[in-house]
């Protein structure tokens, strides 16, 4: 294991994955915790993140002193090696210039250096520079603003960049973070998904003995998978219930349940209560009030079906790392802690949540499904709201609309496809709003509703861009919706980032 410590950086959670793609296996700890709780982990390397904070600041957060004591490698990261040099003798001060942008680094002998030569790009992002580096280290590398962007301790493994090797925008960085685990920290880099998979399969069947497991299936990617994962284990004593709110997109409930049922033979129970989901809805415009509806029915339709099944012992849920990570900046005991489903049921009698997915990334979600043999349409399905196409139709809810929506929306996806974007557009889909228009087919003035397709690039959610989507192919979308789909007559491309607007349009 390798210990990432937080101190509240924005990149924070890239580091923990560019450390378990060199197939290492990493935790993420808020900076509160004691040398003593790192040590519990027997980590072998310790990674310190950037973090906002100046060193010097009265509250800046600091590492327990007694890491460096743990005979462990370390390495430091921006504001990690600033307070690392601080800690240990060395001097931060205000740089006159901020640095920041893609940088040419040049990079002398390091361990960490090892085949990266020379000149080199790299993130640099600071305020704070590093004025001396403290009694038996040595730098490494500079640039032109920042005489000090690296330094090492060879003799007690201790490194410190300045820049973030985490990044795409410094390309040399996984060699130098895998150069840090495999010649400084000795791992070997056999974590892997084939590996985690047997493991939790074994353990799981283990502790769970002959007990009964109920599962709350939305459809979505996470709890399919952390199903599968539990049915290889425990086979039928797993009992999965699909609540169909009638809000996946289209086809997308009937495809889940056939390889459920015929790919794995899962114990599967689907609830399908789309009208009742629609009662509810019906006259709701406002989009949080839609949100907290269908996450308050959605638990209590679960209820209904679990009180049918009686006393289970455990409750599955398809928690996932990010949503699970203490922050390290502020309040660090704050747990995000993110329910697409809106909560815990009250009433199922259980003893025990399990979350087998607890220490995984998405795509690590995702590469588990594939060794699963859940079909790759299926695992690589893109991010989805847990309220569903709810959220994609502005304003009031209705049938009619909910099906024009899902069909310009499978439209545009299988356009996408055809044209090989899926991979570069992040997410990409159709809302339908809530206004009509004028227009004319034929000889006749039609007067109907208007499609939105929504298309961005973006590697956290956080922020993105919209995609410039080739004309030729918005344009083969736009003609086939409103030939296809009735009472569409008008298609607009949005043309807003993230920030100011967010993906979703609710
Ligand atoms: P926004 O619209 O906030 O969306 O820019 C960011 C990402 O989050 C997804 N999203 C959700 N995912 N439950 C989820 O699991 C939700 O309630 C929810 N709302 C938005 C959205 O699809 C996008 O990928």
């Amino acid at each position: 294991t390798v210990v990432v410590i937080d101190f509240g950086g924005q990149y924070n959670q890239l580091i923990a994955r560019r450390v378990r793609e060199a197939n290492v296996y990493c935790v993420v700890l808020p900076y509160s915790k004691t040398a003593e709780e790192i040590r519990a982990y027997s980590p072998k390397g310790i990674i310190f993140t950037g973090g906002p904070n100046s060193v010097y600041d009265e509250n800046a957060p600091k590492v327990d002193p007694g890491v460096f004591e743990l005979g462990v490698p370390v390495l430091g990261i921006c504001y990690g090696a600033q307070m690392m040099s601080m800690m240990l003798g060395g001097c931060v001060r205000r740089a006159a210039t901020r640095e920041y942008g893609v940088i040419d680094v040049r990079l002398g002998k390091s361990p960490i250096f090892n085949d990266i030569e020379g000149k080199q790009e790299c993130l640099m992002s600071h305020t704070d520079r590093i004025e001396e580096v403290p009694e038996g280290f040595e730098v490494v590398a500079y640039t032109d603003d920042c005489p000090i962007a690296a330094f090492q301790d060879t003799g007690r493994k201790f490194y410190g960049v300045q820049f973030h090797p985490e990044v795409n925008h410094t390309p040399f960085g996984s060699t130098m973070i895998r150069n840090f685990l495999y010649r400084v920290c000795g791992c070997h880099g056999d974590w892997n998904m084939a590996d985690y998979a047997r493991k939790y399969i074994s353990y799981a069947s283990e502790k769970i003995g002959d007990k009964k497991v109920l599962c709350a299936l939305s459809g979505g990617v996470d709890s399919s998978v952390a199903a599968v994962l539990l049915h290889k284990a425990i086979g039928k004593q797993l009992i999965c219930i699909f609540v169909d709110h009638g809000l996946l997109r289209k086809n997308e409930g009937d495809e889940v349940e056939k390889i459920f049922r015929e790919q794995f033979d899962i114990n599967l129970i689907r609830v399908n209560c789309a009208e009742r989901f629609l009662n509810r809805l019906s006259g709701v415009a406002d989009p949080e009030q839609k949100r907290k509806i269908i996450g308050e029915e959605f638990i209590r339709v679960f209820e209904e079906e679990a009180k049918k099944i009686g006393k289970i012992d455990y409750l599955v849920q398809g928690t996932i790392y990010p949503d699970v990570i203490e922050s390290g900046a502020g309040d660090a005991s704050v747990i995000k802690s993110h329910h697409n489903v809106g909560g815990l049921p009250d009433y199922v009698d259980f003893k025990e949540i399990i979350e087998p997915l607890r220490n995984l990334f998405k795509d690590e979600v995702r590469k588990l499904g594939e060794e699963l043999e859940i079909p790759k349409h299926l695992v690589w399905r893109q991010p989805f709201p847990g309220p569903g196409l709810a959220v994609r139709c502005i304003g009031e809810i209705t049938e009619p609309r909910l099906n024009i929506l899902k069909d310009a929306d499978a439209i545009f996806r299988e356009e996408i496809e055809k044209a090989g974007l899926q991979k570069e557009i992040n997410q990409y889909f159709a809302v339908i709003t809530d206004m009509r228009s004028v227009g004319v087919m034929g000889d006749e003035r039609t007067y109907d509703y208007t499609i939105a397709l929504r298309a961005v690039t973006t590697t956290d959610f956080m922020t993105g861009e919209w995609a410039r989507i080739p004309y030729e192919v918005l344009d083969t979308v736009s003609r086939r919706i409103v030939n296809e789909v009735k009472h569409v007559n008008r298609i607009v491309y949005d043309i807003t980032g993230k920030p100011p607007a967010t993906i979703e349009w609710e």
